[in-house]
């Protein structure tokens, strides 16, 4: 009989006997309360899942044959970029194991002002207008936690990485979007053809504008704004005194003829930038996850202050071998074979197979400028697919789904990019990123062509 109550019990109160309760009712009240109390602080909103870790899953899950999801090479970064970290691992450099300077290890941010100086022209100070963090993520973070303030409204280009959204969110301020909208072209589509509207942008602008978040080269477009595009940005931002952080992660790969500006060198724009960069995306190695912030000193302080009260100190052997990295390219950075050069002539190539590749399966691509991800239209294979049996809201999740499960190519869906009001401007597309092996790319071109057979 007592054993048949503790069944009917563990039925109903499973958790209670999870959690080990001897006394069912006044343990279970204290229960509820419990977890009212610990539920996700209200600034992180509903705490889903990103885009990532749903897609790493399902890459675990359904073994795609090709993975063109993530952005990172399957292929070994520049040789001396590992022997920088092999040679790190000898006991004869045993201090280089421990916490070095919080706002930077010595070594890389002298290097990172030699780099930067002269494509800013002006000279850097390592120690007080550059910031060492965990990835151009952390840098973002300190940037967005460190100036955003509670009702701050904060400008975001559509699509966007999907974390700033969140970052100005968390740092109680207000995301104001605009999109980036393709103009009909009687040409092939490039991302030079995603264009902002001036007058949007303009009425976005107000009192209480306190930042305005710029991507270039952009993911997942690889928009790179024109000197024009770039101007119009700047001379709204000095009008209404807002600062501009100005992600350029893919800084290195920009396809000829295009160039990389940098938004600090605008006149009269050094004041109110901020800039990042990642050593992930500068030598092919995103597992590093060594980032950098620099700006003047006034605007950098903020950024160390959510720094050395979060993360403190990044780890010194990764940022050793980054210093060493640099070191290594500084030496011959006006010659081709530097990877700040080489790497876009690496990624053309494979750039423009691939926007064949898809051009032939059915797809619409938008030609990329720089960055290594390509958005591609897939509303032409709508009749060969059927969604149906795929569960979620927006029809690029669907599309991507169902494609990494029929034809083994794992995309990712750019919806994640846009805010929710403006999903929809993203549902027609999948993302592509073609820093993969040439013979994966080869592979995904066999997939996509039989499937593509099979549904005839
Ligand atoms: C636009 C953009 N910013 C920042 C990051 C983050 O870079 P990291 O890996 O250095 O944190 C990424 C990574 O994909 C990115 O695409």
């Amino acid at each position: 009989m007592f054993r048949w109550r503790q069944v009917l019990f563990a039925i109903r109160n499973p958790r209670a006997v999870f959690e080990g309760s001897k006394e069912p009712r006044k343990q279970f009240s204290t229960r509820v309360t419990m977890c009212d109390k610990f539920k996700l602080p209200v600034r992180y909103g509903a705490g889903e899942a990103s885009v990532w870790v749903e897609y790493i899953q399902l890459a675990a899950e359904y073994k795609p044959a090709v993975n063109l999801g993530q952005g990172f090479p399957d292929y070994p970064p520049p040789q001396h970029v590992i022997k920088s970290l092999s040679d790190i691992a000898s006991p004869d450099s045993f201090l280089l194991n421990q916490y070095t300077r919080g706002y930077g290890h010595p070594r890389l941010v002298q290097n990172l002002s030699k780099v930067y100086s002269p494509l800013i022209n002006r000279q850097l100070d390592p120690m007080t207008e550059i910031l060492v963090t965990n990835g151009a993520y952390e840098a973002l973070y300190s940037a967005i936690l460190g100036h955003v303030d509670e009702g701050d409204e904060v400008i975001v280009i559509e699509p966007f990485f999907d974390c700033y959204d969140f970052m100005i969110k968390s740092a109680g301020g207000v995301p104001k979007f605009i999109a980036l909208k393709p103009k009909p072209t009687e040409s092939e589509l490039t991302s030079n053809n995603w264009v902002l509207d001036e007058k949007e942008l303009t009425s976005l602008f107000n009192p209480k504008t306190k930042m305005l978040i710029l991507n270039t080269p952009h993911n997942p477009l690889g928009k790179v704004f024109n000197r024009e595009e770039l101007e119009v940005i700047a001379n709204l931002c000095k009008k209404h005194n807002v600062l501009c952080l100005s992600d350029e992660v893919y800084e290195w790969m920009v396809y000829e003829p295009n160039k990389h500006i940098r938004m600090a060198t605008l006149p009269d724009m050094w004041d109110r930038t901020i800039t990042i960069g990642s050593a992930g995306k500068t030598f092919s190695v995103t597992g590093w996850k060594i980032g950098w912030a620099y700006g003047p000193q006034k605007l950098m302080r903020n950024l160390q202050v959510v720094h050395q009260n979060c993360v403190y100190t990044c780890c010194t052997p990764i940022q050793e071998a980054v210093a060493r990295s640099f070191e290594f390219e500084l030496a011959r950075v006006n010659t081709p074979e530097c990877y700040f050069n080489s790497i876009s002539r690496e990624l053309v190539s494979k750039r423009d197979y691939f926007v064949k590749v898809l051009r032939e399966n059915g797809f619409n691509p938008t030609v990329p400028d720089g960055g290594y991800f390509i958005i591609a239209d897939w509303t032409k294979l709508k009749n060969k697919i059927d969604l149906t049996s795929e569960r979620d809201k927006y029809q690029d999740y669907r599309f991507t789904k169902k494609f990494a499960k029929e034809a083994g190519v794992l995309t990712i869906p750019p919806s994640a990019f846009y805010s929710e009001q403006h999903k929809h401007l993203g549902e027609d597309f999948a993302r592509f990123c073609f820093i993969k092996k040439d013979e994966n790319l080869a592979l995904a071109e066999k997939l996509m062509k039989e499937w593509n057979a099979k549904k005839k």
